[in-house]
């Protein structure tokens, strides 16, 4: 796992920026895993500036997000689907026939969906970088606590504390799905290279559980542990609970000089 160890949000997206530019410039058919919530608003700020002042072309990209809400429509602000043209696919060049969601209406079978969803992944080549945020329960999609580590995508029922972490984002009369598909935690870990933002200390526990803690479907980021190419970008908030921080702020120093001269992927 390489833990980068940042001044602050900003320069955490920033930071994530570089892989996906760096990806979409190389590749002749790239394909991004993306995440929603907060932590990756910022991030893709980043990619619409650079697509609108630095002319980065996204017409080539094909992409497919972690999760959706469970029978919801495309068209409800709540939608993740909504959530992605707002703050990023409405405002780059991507074909939007190319972005994928995991989708699953009330009177679709949530497994004949998970399984098109996964063949549609495998059909485009499988991911080259999955963007990942972290819940405060160590949650990467919606892959909860208890989550099986071979997991595909699926529906799942959210904690009560993800619901409650993500009431501040629904209005008080507004109806707050409890069900989601999500990619499994085996859907994650096929992806060739997996980039984690973590900011806040809301997150330290969460993320010292991951990277030090016991490889644990209790925090199913800890799973990233078996990942060969696991990138782990944070502020120094989100860093705070890790002893060893030193040595990867040190390592990092040291990485740098390889990937200024050869790049991030291999
Ligand atoms: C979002 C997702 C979730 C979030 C996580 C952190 O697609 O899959 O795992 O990444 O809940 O959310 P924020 O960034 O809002 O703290």
């Amino acid at each position: 796992m390489q833990v980068i160890i940042l001044e602050n949000p900003e320069q955490v997206a920033q930071h994530a920026s570089k892989w996906v530019v760096e990806l979409i410039s190389k590749k002749a058919k790239p394909v991004l895993g993306l995440a929603t919530g907060s932590t990756p608003i910022s991030l893709y700020k980043n990619l619409v500036r650079s697509h609108q002042e630095d002319q980065i072309d996204f017409s080539h990209v094909t992409s497919f997000n972690l999760d959706e809400y469970h029978n919801i429509d495309a068209e409800n602000e709540q939608s993740y689907c909504a959530f992605m043209k707002d703050n990023l696919f409405d405002k780059i060049n991507i074909d939007q026939r190319n972005t994928h969601l995991p989708t699953c209406n009330k009177h679709e079978n949530p497994r004949t969906q998970g399984l098109a969803f996964e063949e549609k992944i495998q059909h485009a080549g499988g991911i080259d970088l999955q963007i990942l945020g972290i819940g405060a329960n160590g949650h990467i999609g919606f892959n909860e606590p208890s989550s099986s580590l071979s997991s595909r995508t699926r529906l799942k029922t959210l904690t009560k504390q993800t619901l409650q972490d993500n009431s501040r984002l629904f209005k008080a009369d507004e109806y707050q799905p409890t069900m989601a598909m999500t990619m499994g935690i085996s859907t994650i870990l096929d992806a060739e290279y997996v980039l984690l933002m973590a900011t806040g200390d809301n997150k330290a526990k969460a993320v010292n559980e991951m990277i030090s803690g016991p490889l644990s479907a209790k925090c199913p980021a800890s799973a990233l542990q078996l990942h060969e190419h696991a990138i782990v970008v944070l502020d120094k908030a989100a860093a705070s609970e890790l002893t060893n921080q030193d040595y990867f702020i040190w390592a990092n120093a040291e990485h740098q000089k390889i990937n200024n001269t050869y790049g991030f992927f291999l």
